[in-house]
């Protein structure tokens, strides 16, 4: 009896998720369904032994798992080759007729998240799994459950997998962000959710898919691309409407210009558009390469440039003293990520692009690139702007500015100069110097204003000024102790991390871990001389002076003596792998994003056993790490043959050692 009504109640519930998800026309109200929905939990709770494993109450989240299981993919889940231009979509589509005679295309779009695999048995689901290696995915069934548009049941009981793609809608996103989160951009987000062992989390989220890939078409006597994709929506699967078989390059162009105008006003990212032969016989023809099929490739939208009004030409003073204007803009979305302040480098570049006041401009962002301006629109540029001009003392401290021969920045020398202070503060704090957390900018400027904090030497000796910082509107005693246990934390800092958080001219990350490497200590360091220090490789006759010249004066002696009186660590404690790795001596590329390290993290981990890092691919190249989003790195090293991990690999090869 009580079965009999889970049943029922179930089968209500699922056809109105139906109605409501795949075919966006809701059958229930709000209130109906949750009353279903509460009767069903309810029954659930006082017979836990009826609970059948594809109940719809799974969705709200109540499974929380304690690791993520491995999934062996049966077939490798592969990624797809990337075309930047008309050229190289004309490229791949000759390519493809050397192969296959008149080829017929389906377009799709490319929707910005990441995909998974999920396996259906007698019709229920069993498993969910992302993509990992291609070969190794991770078992997220209990996130997948959650997610709406992810059947339980399907219409027929039959075995299968489906792939597709999870990802966060643009509402979604922008109320998570409002809510308080600050992931870069929905496929973060999405990706972010997924990997929560809490379901409850990605419940929470609201998270969607797009089903794209039937992996065994011949199972069900499917012989074209087209036609897989219409049996999955027949099924229950969520397909995107806007897939389109083209029978022409010139028909795929259109559908391409098409989406690159109208991405806009699609309620979820894209980043290109998908190319895939229709015909699969077609396509078992041309095969695969090791990582990608040769019957389909990706078109990648170049950065997106959006158009925002430039309200005020504003500069800062870095710790050097250095003087930068920026723009405040309009905010706006670019790429997923909100928008207000964009580098303006130095006069030069604003005059070259004639950067206005008050101007219209187009803004780009590429990858984790900093915003930029591409251009001027000069046709909506209102004929009183002023052109710009460059200030000539610090908006700070009003000392005249100084511009270095053969430089194009200007710089403040006042050394008591409170932006440069301040500046140099947050610096000490950073991720890569003595990594204290807890500081952010607004919080420095208030200690610095009520005199807690002057110099670097200030930060051991805030102990002092615990009851008066814990009366200090938005801390609490939680908060203050919180502060005080990374600073302490932070006196056991290897050396290099202090030679970088001094602010140094031109001692940066790299430069401050030579020096710490070759002197070992900071006693020796201080004693180096010009000589000493440019016979080092890699040290330059700019940074030796630099250095000598920091440690001739007696104020900077002075700082670094009683820094040691405060028990802050001066010795270099990195411990340099010894041992032979499979990254000794060679040369890395980071291309894309990675998910679970930032450049940062890998470059560190890749220097700590014993590899370098480049900015970019040539022959000397011999890895090339792409995440996602990779482009050209990733397309040059591919051309050169160089050696290419996916972070899955990256990990694994870290996990060696
Ligand atoms: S087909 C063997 N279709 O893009 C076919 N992929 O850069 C595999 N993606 O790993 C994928 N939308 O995560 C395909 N309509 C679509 C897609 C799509 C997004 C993702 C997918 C894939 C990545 C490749």
């Amino acid at each position: 009896m009580i079965e009999k009504r889970m049943d029922e109640l179930i089968k209500i519930i699922n056809q109105a998720n139906i109605d409501y998800y795949v075919y966006d026309n809701p059958t229930l109200s709000d209130q109906e369904y949750d009353r279903y929905m509460e009767e069903l939990q309810r029954l659930e709770k006082e017979h836990p032994d009826k609970i059948r494993n594809d109940s719809p109450t799974s969705r709200v989240g109540a499974e929380v798992i304690s690791s993520f299981k491995k999934v062996v993919h049966e077939k490798p889940m592969l990624s797809l080759s990337n075309v930047f231009n008309e050229d190289e979509i004309i490229n791949f589509d000759e390519k493809v007729k050397k192969v296959v005679k008149n080829p017929k295309y389906v377009a799709e779009l490319k929707i910005d998240g990441l995909s998974v695999s999920l396996l259906y048995e007698k019709g229920k689901l069993v498993r969910a799994a992302t993509r990992g290696d291609g070969t190794t995915g991770e078992d997220i069934t209990h996130n997948a459950k959650t997610i709406k548009d992810i059947p339980l049941t399907i219409k027929k009981p039959i075995d299968i997998e489906v792939r597709g793609e999870i990802y966060m809608s643009k509402a979604s996103f922008n109320k998570l962000n409002e809510e308080g989160s600050n992931f870069a951009n929905p496929r973060n987000a999405a990706a972010g959710s997924v990997r929560q062992l809490d379901s409850k989390i990605a419940a929470k989220r609201n998270l969607s898919c797009f089903i794209y890939h039937l992996p065994n078409p011949e199972d069900y006597n499917i012989y074209t691309h087209n036609d897989a994709l219409k049996f999955m929506s027949e099924l229950g699967f969520v397909v995107n409407p806007n897939n389109k078989k083209v029978n022409d390059i010139k028909e795929l162009i259109d559908y391409i210009d098409y989406w690159t105008i109208n991405r806009p006003s699609l309620p979820y990212e894209i980043d290109g558009v998908v190319i895939k032969v229709n015909d699969l016989n077609d396509q078992e023809k041309l095969g695969f390469t090791a990582r990608s099929p040769k019957w389909a490739t990706a078109y990648k939208f170049p950065p997106e440039e959006v158009l925002t009004k430039v309200k005020k030409i504003v500069f800062t003073v870095g710790r050097t003293g250095q003087v930068t204007p920026s723009a405040d803009l309009e905010p706006v979305r670019v790429m997923g990520s909100l928008i207000a302040r964009a580098t303006l480098h130095n006069e030069d570049y604003v005059k070259e692009k004639d950067i206005r006041e008050g101007d219209i401009v187009s803004i780009k962002k590429a990858g984790d690139v900093i915003p930029e301006i591409v251009k001027v629109i000069f046709e909506r540029r209102d004929s009183e702007l002023k052109p710009f001009k460059m200030i000539d003392a610090c908006p700070m401290c009003g000392t005249n500015l100084v511009k270095k021969d053969g430089e194009s920045a200007y710089y403040c020398h006042n050394d008591k100069c409170p932006s440069r202070m301040q500046e140099a503060l947050v610096h000490f704090t950073s991720r890569n110097a003595m990594n204290i957390t807890g500081f952010g900018e607004a919080i420095i400027e208030d200690f610095y204003n009520r005199g807690y904090l002057k110099s670097v030497l200030d930060f051991y000796h805030l102990d002092n000024f615990k009851e008066e910082l814990m009366e200090l509107e938005g801390f609490g005693n939680k908060s203050i102790s919180n502060l005080l246990e990374e600073i302490e934390k932070s006196k056991n800092n290897s050396l290099e991390r202090l030679l970088f958080g001094l602010s140094i001219r031109h001692v940066g990350t790299k430069t401050a871990d030579i020096l710490g490497f070759n002197f070992k200590n900071i006693d020796s360091l201080m004693q180096a001389s010009f000589d000493d220090l440019s016979n080092i490789k890699d040290i330059g006759p700019i940074i030796a002076k630099s250095v000598v010249d920091y440690f001739s004066d007696d104020k900077n002696i002075k700082l670094i003596n009683s820094l040691k009186e405060e028990g802050v660590n001066t010795i270099y404690l990195k411990e340099v792998n010894k041992e032979e790795t499979i990254f000794t001596n060679k040369t890395f590329v980071l291309t894309g994003s990675l998910e679970r390290f930032t450049r940062d993290e890998a470059k560190e981990k890749i220097e700590e056993l014993g590899g370098n890092v480049s900015g970019s691919v040539s022959k000397k190249t011999d890895v090339v790490i792409a995440g996602s989003e990779a482009g050209s790195k990733l397309t040059k090293a591919e051309e050169l043959g160089i050696d290419i991990w996916n972070e899955e690999q990256f990990i694994n090869n870290l996990s060696k050692y």
